[in-house]
């Protein structure tokens, strides 16, 4: 298996659970910011950027292309917001692709994105999953979706030496 698909190996994705499997990848992220934060090793920063950014497009992902639109009916507007959201967070995603993440402007702009993506991960658990979790929809279905869309990523990230965009 190579490193990009290592990366997203955190545990067997809950099906009957999705949002409990976005909250852990919501602690996965954040323990990823505060490591790449937190060390002087410029090898151990590059891999700990590297991972943040993968995952965060994985997450991203899942939540595009499965959960926002089976969750949508039960707030539309909240949905739309955390979509605008996204999109702010991949612009700086694909500025930080092509850069050294030691490089100091690569931290000032991790510091934004992970300020950015911290309010972003608060709003979804203290008032999108609430709601989500209310409306009585077919988590298990959803779970199941996002499972199947989450395997079809690592396999198209196996099949590449090198994610696009993306240094070894
Ligand atoms: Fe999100
Ligand atoms: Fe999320």
């Amino acid at each position: 298996m190579n490193k990009d698909a290592n990366a997203f190996r955190r545990g067997e994705f809950p099906t009957d659970a999705p949002i409990e499997a976005l909250r852990t990848d919501h602690r996965f992220v954040k323990e990823l910011f505060e490591r790449y934060f937190a060390t002087r090793d410029e090898g151990e920063k590059k891999e700990t950027g590297r991972h943040v950014l993968l995952l965060l497009e994985m997450h991203t992902s899942l939540e595009e292309g499965v959960f926002y639109p089976r969750v949508r009916d039960a707030d539309p507007r909240l949905v739309d917001h955390c979509e605008e959201e996204h999109e702010e967070a991949r612009q700086l995603i694909d500025r930080l692709k092509p850069m050294d993440e030691s490089d100091p402007q690569a931290e000032q702009l991790f510091r934004q994105l992970a300020d950015m993506i911290m309010l972003h991960v608060e709003e979804e658990e203290t008032t999108l999953f609430p709601k989500v979790e209310q409306a009585g929809l077919d988590l298990s279905a959803i779970g199941m979706e996002m499972q199947a869309l989450q395997m079809r990523m690592i396999a198209d990230r196996m099949q590449k030496p090198v994610a696009p965009g993306l240094r070894q």
